[in-house]
């Protein structure tokens, strides 16, 4: 089966709507990265998501809504900090974790009680969702592990053959995963940080905001915990010293024949032109460089054999970057 790229349109959506309904799989934009679609009521259709990725059976699928009114249909209950959550940050780039109800499928949520809700600001998105008429279990449309995809070519270039259709909306906006939360003991927790953060959660809802990514880090194996988004060359991640460290980086590897591209913030460009080191500007802080990480590991993994990459400290989202981008180098730092 060859893989269909359609740009949305009238019978696009009717098309994906009749496969959406008939337990197939169809990938479709949102703000954040692109979303592997199916109905998350079907157990069959969740466990294709699965199977199309070579997704580990033990992570369980985000439930996306094209409503707010659509929330209620498929949670068993919605607490005050919950409620105040969706009023101020829906739709847009979060996901809530709630109790479930008995239409989400336990082969979405992996056997869990509790589902991940999000509701996409993506237009065609919540066209695609609202048209489909029943709750769409997505998680990132790349196969496991790689960088998730922020354009329909990512999603082609992993899953041809795999799914369908893809519905193609362009380069996504935002550029990383949705943040993901649960209420718990009136505190929010920030279980993947992402472009919500702490701060405007803790700006609006007024409750302890608490990082679970961190303070599990110190628990959780490198190995499980650091390897995810991974480019198929090697990274490494320059957090201290960072022009220097590159430079001594730099001169090893072209000792030993390897070829290597330094992905920089614009202020830091001049340093590696001058030492005739091949660059490329990834951004001038933390939003322009989550917009277009995952795709230059995509198109850089091909062309050499190590990327060596700067650690962005500046903008709002700096935690949600250093989060995917730890992981794309499998936790090997400077
Ligand atoms: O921006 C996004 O969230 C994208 C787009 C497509 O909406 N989706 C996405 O899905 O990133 P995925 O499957 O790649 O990531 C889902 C994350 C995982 O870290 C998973 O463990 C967590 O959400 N998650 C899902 N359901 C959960 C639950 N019931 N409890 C706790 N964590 C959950
Ligand atoms: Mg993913």
């Amino acid at each position: 089966m060859e893989t269909k790229i359609l740009k949305p349109s009238k019978q696009t959506f009717q098309f994906a709507k009749n496969l959406i309904l008939n337990n197939e799989l169809v990938a479709f934009p949102t703000e954040t990265v692109y979303g592997l679609g199916a109905n998350a009521s079907s157990e069959i259709s969740c466990n294709k998501i699965f199977q199309a990725k070579g997704r580990p059976q033990d992570n369980p699928l985000i439930v996306h809504v094209g409503r707010k009114k659509d929330i209620p249909k498929y949670v068993a209950s919605i607490n005050e900090i919950e409620k105040k959550i969706i009023r101020f940050f829906m739709p847009g780039p979060i996901s809530i974790v709630f109790p479930k109800n008995k239409l989400i499928s336990n082969a979405a949520t992996c056997n869990s009680p509790t589902v991940a809700i999000r509701l996409p600001i993506n237009k065609i998105a919540r066209k695609f969702i609202n048209i489909c008429n029943c709750p769409i279990a997505a998680p990132s449309a790349n196969s496991s592990k790689r960088p998730s995809p922020t354009c329909a070519k990512h999603v082609y270039d992993d899953l041809n053959g795999k799914i369908e259709l893809i519905i193609d909306g362009g380069n996504t906006n935002i550029g990383i995963e949705s943040t993901v939360v649960k209420v718990e003991n009136n505190m929010i927790y920030i279980l993947r940080p992402g472009k919500i953060s702490k701060r405007m959660l803790e700006n609006k809802i007024h409750v302890p905001v608490l990082d679970v990514v961190k303070t599990s880090a110190v628990v959780e194996s490198p190995g499980t915990k650091y390897t995810h988004y991974c480019p198929k060359c090697e990274m490494i991640l320059a957090i201290n010293d960072k022009i220097n460290n590159i430079i001594k980086l730099h001169e090893h590897f072209k000792k030993n024949n390897k070829t290597v591209i330094v992905f920089c913030v614009k202020e830091n460009e001049m340093a590696y032109k001058e030492n005739n080191i091949p660059y490329v500007i990834y951004g001038k802080n933390s939003e322009e460089v989550s917009k277009h990480i995952f795709a230059l590991l995509r198109e850089y993994e091909n062309k050499v054999d190590v990327i060596l990459a700067e650690y962005v400290e500046n903008g709002d989202m700096v935690d949600s970057l250093f989060n995917r981008m730890i992981k794309s180098c499998s936790g090997k730092t400077v």
